[in-house]
């Protein structure tokens, strides 16, 4: 656990798997070497779309765990304390909830870390880091969105790598960063560079055939430094 949460790693995004398939498409990157699963969550409230909820992250769980792997849920929703409970008891190792989304942030966190998983803050593209000045002593995680959330297969927002040079400077040196949205081969080393250890890559690795190979060249870029 400690491991991957220090080390670098992709994290594909299960929304843009073909959910037909979801099992093999996870099992591709799992054998490609991903210890990260991303799951995300939508409301159709916070966010204008709807999609998957602590059912799917049941039925990946024993193979997402049987591989060693995370699985890393982003609650893109409004009242996220109401669904803590559910998504700790499917298995979820690392849950994300919006500071957009909490009046009482820092209480979500502890309720999060009472149930067990670890616990990360979500920020949207246009909510600065500062917001954190609290949070950032009581959460594992910092998730700077790099995308408006809603949707996969948006483009970078550029802006996204100096907030996350910034991210990383500002929050103890324990704390994670992800960074989720538009990640690709061609940003990775850089995001890395700036200072995110878990990279979201959602169209990059499963919009496309030979899943494999596409995660492969996002984790080689990521690896790669810039
Ligand atoms: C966006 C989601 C992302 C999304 C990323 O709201 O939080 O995790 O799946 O997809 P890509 O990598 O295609 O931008
Ligand atoms: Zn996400």
């Amino acid at each position: 656990m400690e491991d991957i949460l220090r080390g670098i790693n992709i994290a594909p995004s299960i929304l843009s798997a073909d959910f037909s398939r979801l099992g093999d498409d996870v099992e591709a990157v799992l054998n490609a070497g991903a210890r990260v699963i991303h799951i995300d969550v939508m409301d159709g409230h916070f966010v204008p779309n709807i999609t998957i909820g602590p059912l799917v992250v049941k039925a990946l769980q024993p193979l997402v765990h049987g591989a060693g792997a995370l699985l890393d849920v982003h609650l893109m929703i409004e009242h996220p304390e109401l669904y803590v409970a559910q998504f700790a008891a499917v298995g979820a190792d690392m849950i994300v909830v919006h500071q957009e989304a909490c009046v009482h942030l820092h209480r979500v966190l502890s309720q999060i870390r009472e149930a067990g998983p670890l616990a990360g803050v979500a920020l949207n593209p246009a909510t600065p880091i500062e917001t954190l000045a609290e949070a950032r002593y009581s959460c594992d995680m910092v998730l700077i969105m790099s995308v408006n959330p809603g949707f996969g297969g948006q483009g970078f927002i550029p802006t996204s790598t100096d907030k996350i040079a910034r991210a990383r400077a500002y929050v103890p040196d324990n704390v994670t960063i992800e960074v989720d949205g538009g990640v690709t081969e061609f940003n990775a080393g850089a995001l890395v560079a700036a200072g995110a250890n878990w990279l979201v890559a959602g169209s990059s690795v499963f919009g496309g055939p030979d899943i494999e190979e596409r995660f492969t060249a996002v984790a080689k870029a990521a690896a790669g430094g810039v």
